[in-house]
């Protein structure tokens, strides 16, 4: 067996994840439940399943086996997920295997490439051909001392500078491809600088380790403005927040952090004092960021660019923020500047002012709603409110949505009578969406069965199978292709794990049969051979029927239109058909 199954065998899902989350048993059944650790939820809809061993969370959709829930939790590559799950239940890792371990060297490797680069940057700077690069920082505000703290570096206009750098140090070939911060030529004939003539700005992990680098263009016409990593082996994009290394700290203290678009404006905003700012790396905020910042707060302010594209990633990322309930408010700054551009135009005091004197988050959306609708009519006022009405429903919690309303109200000039109504149509509506959505869900009785019953053992199968492959009904289930991948494997001579069915799958086709085992009724009741073959017996006798009640049709048919002869050949179909029965 291979290693990472051996070890999946002997450990358990359930103690492991039981570490991480509070779990309770549905009954005397292998299901668990309890609050999901990937979403921000008050009622239980994270199951964990013994038997089958897989996690699934049916309110944002995380699942999988114990080795992808480690790796979420911390935030692991595979095999240092593997490694660390081995370690901690004392089960040897394979000797000598240096591939079993080849991404944690890998990944050694590329933190030491990212130091060396980020050394040879800065040396590069403040070196002799760092004069230029060094006045455009200097005409930014970028003093010496911000340069050293946010270790700031150029790289070179050579096309091989870092190559070479990096080359000197006999680094494999594909561990400096998969570093990204070299290129290959599209001959294959070497190695080219990803960077060159760029501001530097170091990427650090929460930890502080270097792991990737946005890259300001400084020749006139150079595109594109910032240039960033790739994602790499120690670079995920959507996990990393840029300065959250020197910000978390002040973050905690503070109570809140400030999100700002760019690694400019973090800058300045750190150098005028308020340092618990961060940025994404030009990407959109993701609910794993924010996971990371409110590990550390509760509250954000947002401060993005006053223009239109501003705003609107100011609404984006507060639908995320919202979403994983954190408390809001928008900093917009006057005079179309940008963070950067306002503190150096003003000064940090008055930054400072502005920062303090943020509003909430709605009353912001409110003003610019009141932009669209006319609020000086009762219809307008409602108009308004009802345009809010969404963004409110973002948050979890009830009680916030409840405040906020009775808030906005009172902003808006409305009364609260009106808010609690159109709360209860809202909700009212919400139960009704749920509620089709719940009935687009379900699924036939027969096909929740006979799913169950093929992933349950070899020989049900066995049994099931040349039926099932007859049968036209199964091709109309919803899950027909879950039945075809379980099938094909089976017929293949391979294995029939939960994992190797969910390999083959699509994404609907996995949440469609986790969704099945995780049925409570049949967990406890389990599926008998019985109740299996008289399913099959159900459905067969249907199609018969079907297919009975169709032929009569075509005989009247063809009697009426006179073809005797073809009516006759249905009718002795159609007996043939009654006597099998
Ligand atoms: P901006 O275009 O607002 O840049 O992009 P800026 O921060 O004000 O930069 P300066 O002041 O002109 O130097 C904001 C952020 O969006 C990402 C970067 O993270 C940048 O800091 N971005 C922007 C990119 O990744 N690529 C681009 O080409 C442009
Ligand atoms: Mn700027």
């Amino acid at each position: 067996m291979e290693f990472v199954e051996q070890l999946k065998s002997q450990i358990d899902i359930v103690q492991v994840i039981g570490e991480s989350v509070r779990l309770r048993r549905v009954g005397a059944g292998p299901r668990y439940t309890g609050l999901c650790p990937f979403h921000n939820e008050k009622t239980p809809s994270f199951s964990v399943h013994a038997q089958h061993q897989f996690y699934k969370c049916f309110g944002c959709g995380a699942g999988g086996d114990v080795i992808k829930f480690v790796m979420e939790i911390d935030s692991l590559p595979f095999w240092e997920a593997v490694k660390y799950l081995a370690e901690r239940h004392g089960i040897p890792l394979p000797k000598r295997s240096e591939a079993a371990d080849e991404e944690t060297r890998r990944r050694g490797v590329l933190y030491e490439m990212h130091e060396l680069a980020l050394e040879h940057f800065r040396q590069t700077l403040f070196g002799p051909g760092g004069e230029e690069a060094r006045g455009y920082l200097q005409r930014r505000g970028g003093t010496r001392e911000v340069a050293e703290e946010f270790g700031l570096g150029l790289s070179e206009s050579l096309p091989a500078s870092a190559t070479r750098l990096l080359q000197r140090r006999n680094y494999a070939p594909a561990d400096l491809e998969a570093s990204g911060l070299v290129l290959l030529r599209n001959d294959g004939s070497g190695f080219f600088d990803r960077f060159r003539y760029r501001l530097m700005f170091p990427i650090h992990s929460e930890m502080g380790k270097v792991i990737g680098f946005g890259g300001r263009a400084l020749a006139e016409g150079d595109e594109p403005k910032y240039l960033n990593s790739s994602e790499t082996p120690i670079y995920r994009k959507s996990h990393v927040l840029y300065n959250l290394n020197r910000a978390r700290k002040v973050v905690q203290e503070a109570g809140y952090g400030v999100l700002v678009e760019g690694y400019m404006d973090v800058i300045g905003v750190y150098a005028a004092g308020v340092r618990n700012v961060v940025a994404t790396c030009g990407t959109a905020l993701t609910a794993a960021q924010v996971r990371c910042l409110k590990r550390h707060a509760a509250s954000v302010v947002v401060n993005f660019d006053p223009d239109n594209a501003g705003a609107q990633a100011t609404e984006r990322s507060s639908q995320v923020l919202l979403e994983e309930g954190v408390r809001l408010k928008v900093l917009q700054l006057s005079g179309g500047l940008d963070p950067d551009e306002y503190i150096k135009a003003h000064g940090a005091a008055t930054y400072l002012q502005a920062l303090e004197g943020a509003r909430g988050y709605f009353h912001w959306l409110a003003d610019r709603a009141r932009g669209r609708f006319d609020t000086k009519t009762p219809e307008g006022k409602v108009a308004v409110f009802q345009f809010l009405l969404p963004a409110i429903h973002r948050m979890p919690e009830k009680i916030d949505r409840l405040s906020v309303a009775n808030d906005l109200a009172e902003y808006m000039g409305i009364g609260q009578g009106m808010v609690l109504d159109e709360f209860r149509k809202a909700a009212a509506e919400r139960r009704e969406q749920k509620n089709r959505a719940r009935e687009d869900n379900v699924l036939d009785p027969n096909e929740v069965l006979l799913l169950h019953a093929l992933m349950s053992s070899a020989e049900a199968r066995a049994e099931l199978a040349p039926a099932l492959r007859t049968m036209e009904g199964v091709r109309r289930f919803r899950s027909a292709r879950v039945f075809e991948t379980i099938l094909r494997l089976a017929e293949s001579g391979a294995e029939v794990t939960l994992s190797a069915v969910e390999a083959r799958l699509d994404e609907s086709g996995r949440a469609l049969l986790l969704g099945v085992l995780l049925d409570d009724e049949l967990l406890r009741e389990g599926v008998s051979m019985e109740q299996a073959s008289a399913c099959l017996r159900r459905m067969s006798a249907g199609e018969h029927r079907l297919g009975r009640d169709h032929l009569r049709h075509l005989i009247r048919d063809a009697e009426r239109a006179g073809q005797m002869e073809e009516a006759l050949r249905l009718m002795s179909e159609l007996q043939e058909l009654e006597r099998e029965g």
